[in-house]
């Protein structure tokens, strides 16, 4: 059962109920995955399953950190949110603009290493577990761009 905010507007509160519910989710998601991988007996199985039940927990953890941000703002509560209110990007944001420049580059330079080992490892591909492991990981690299790509958006217009 949700808690209730204190104070909250209509979109305050349906959000909420939105977010702990998800949360609830991805708990029985996670445990699904738990028992699914136990009860195979497949190794192969079971490290798949391990690698999806890491990102399960994050979801849960992640969710439960914007239900906490969104009740922290609702009621406002000054102390820090758990998931950080945008500021401008600390006492230096041109810093921050050149990290993310430099990890943005290191990122796509990765994204292309990691395209080719795919493509070394199409004969394998059926017989081992190895390309698809490659294949996620060009996704998170995907999703490491992503961020970056934020940061670098948002740091620059700071700057003006
Ligand atoms: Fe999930
Ligand atoms: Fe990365």
């Amino acid at each position: 059962m949700a808690m209730k905010l204190v104070g909250a507007s209509v979109w305050e509160e349906e959000l909420y109920e939105h977010l702990t519910s998800h949360e609830e989710n991805e708990r029985g998601f996670l445990e699904k995955y738990q028992n699914a991988a136990e009860s195979s007996a497949s190794a192969a199985f079971g490290y798949l399953c391990a690698l999806i039940v890491e990102d399960e927990i994050r979801h849960h953890r992640v969710f439960g950190e914007l239900a906490s941000a969104l009740k922290a703002d609702a009621e406002l509560r000054p102390e820090g949110p758990a998931v950080p209110r945008l500021d401008h990007w600390g006492p230096d944001a041109p810093l921050v603009v050149k990290l993310t420049e430099e990890l943005l580059e290191r990122e796509r330079t990765d994204a292309k290493e990691l395209h080719r080992l795919a493509a070394d490892l199409k004969n394998v591909k059926d017989e081992t577990l190895w390309q698809l492991l490659v294949k996620l990981m060009e996704m998170d690299t995907a999703k490491h761009i992503e961020i970056l790509e934020f940061v670098k958006r948002h740091a620059r217009k700071s700057l003006k």
